[in-house]
């Protein structure tokens, strides 16, 4: 018998047994964005294997739990706009593109941000620092070009990610050497000029801490009052199981919503592991060591236990305030996708993320699901 006719017999068995009513045939369960209805988008974030359809089990459980996605990486500046002059949209075109295809909301993440930002941006042809005018134009240069790129196929922009630090001060990048505060401002100002209709969100890690939760609060107030277009403030959402305390979390959210602005958890996950660093800056790295590194081959039940326990909490936080929640995204789709893996220790096995590394979804997400 050729391959074909096998081929041909075996999906005739598969069809016969399904209408026979078959209970191995696959049913459509109800997924996580069903559960979740319209209470806030839940969405995830996406590397450049699945939104280049090559992660083809991640793409699945995209397209059935999430109905919105975020960039992880393939838009940040040094890989959309990698020398002066030279943008590469190549990646995060086929990001944008899988959304839009998908029927699925699309954040972009993020315009000006100290990371992932490339040496050029603030170096004049002398290898000296840049004047305020030309780096005022460069990112307007960038903004512009980037955010008319995709206009309306992004509904909304991280327009500043992480800039300012837990004593509510303003973090010492390049932006602000050179601009002073006023680097919020004008890229709040480029991005609603290119796109009068996206919305615009400020984002930033560590937000249940008072001193940056005072400091954002300030500063949204005063885009505002100059009459800038702000919709959002984005609580990044990286937790471990000793922090952050739920109700400071909550006293942030609040926070935020009393200036007139939604609520967003953006990057959402919550490490399994003993906590080193509570900070999410990239750079905040800590040598590997066994004894950091509990779990290698797998999570205990006893700590699954307390890991979903601590997220289900957090989860009824977000639906108590879905007032103001408009959107929980996961950073990232399963445990072997997770950043956490590398950071702040490279080498470790977390289990941080929703789905766990054979694609199933973790009991407080079943619960959600079967509610
Ligand atoms: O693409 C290169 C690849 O060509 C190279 O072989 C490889 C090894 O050097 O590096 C790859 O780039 C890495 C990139 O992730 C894509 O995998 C960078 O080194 C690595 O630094 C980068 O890490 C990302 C990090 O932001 C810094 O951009 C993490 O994946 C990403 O999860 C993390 O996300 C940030 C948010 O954007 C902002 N909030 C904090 C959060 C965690 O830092």
């Amino acid at each position: 018998m050729k391959l074909r006719d096998i081929l041909a017999a075996s999906v005739c068995g598969a069809v016969m047994a399904a209408c026979a009513g078959n209970t191995t045939a696959v049913v459509n369960e109800k997924g996580l964005k069903d559960a979740v209805g319209d209470k806030f988008l839940i969405g995830t974030a996406l590397n450049v294997w699945q939104s280049g359809g090559i992660d083809t089990s991640a793409i699945k459980i995209v397209k059935k739990h999430f109905n919105a996605i975020v960039a992880e990486n393939c838009m940040k500046m040094e890989e959309v706009h990698p020398e002066e002059g030279v943008y590469d949209f190549k990646d995060a075109d086929k990001f944008v593109n899988f959304g839009v295809d998908n029927g699925l909301t699309v954040t972009g993440h993020c315009l000006i941000w100290h990371s992932q930002c490339p040496a050029w941006f603030f170096l004049d042809d002398k290898g000296k620092t840049v004047t305020p005018e030309v780096l005022k134009q460069r990112m307007k240069e960038h903004i512009t070009t980037v955010v008319t790129r995709y206009k309306g196929k992004i509904k909304g922009w991280d327009v500043v990610n992480e800039a300012i630090v837990e004593d509510g001060s303003y973090r010492k990048s390049k932006f602000y050497e050179i601009l002073g505060e006023e680097f919020i401002p004008l890229a709040f100002q480029y991005a609603h000029e290119a796109d009068p209709d996206v919305e615009l969100y400020y984002n930033d890690y560590g937000m249940n801490v008072q001193g940056r939760r005072d400091a954002v609060v300030k500063m949204v107030k005063s885009l505002k009052e100059r009459g800038l277009r702000i919709d959002a403030v984005g609580m990044q959402g990286h937790m471990g199981m000793d922090y952050p305390e739920i109700d400071e979390f909550e006293e942030s959210m609040l926070a935020f919503a009393s200036t007139g602005v939604k609520v967003m958890i953006t990057e959402w996950e919550m490490s399994a592991l003993p906590t080193v660093r509570r900070s999410a800056n990239i750079s905040d790295t800590v040598a590997f060591r066994k004894s950091l590194n509990p779990y290698p081959e797998a999570l205990p039940d006893s700590v699954s236990k307390v890991w979903n326990e601590r997220m289900a909490q957090f989860f009824s936080l977000f639906e108590k305030h879905a007032d103001i929640v408009t959107r929980v995204t996961a950073w990232g789709v399963s445990d072997g996708d997770s950043w956490k893996n590398n950071f702040p220790v490279p080498g470790r096995k977390d289990y941080a993320l929703l789905f766990d590394r054979d694609y199933q979804p973790k009991d407080f997400v079943k619960e959600i699901i079967n509610k």
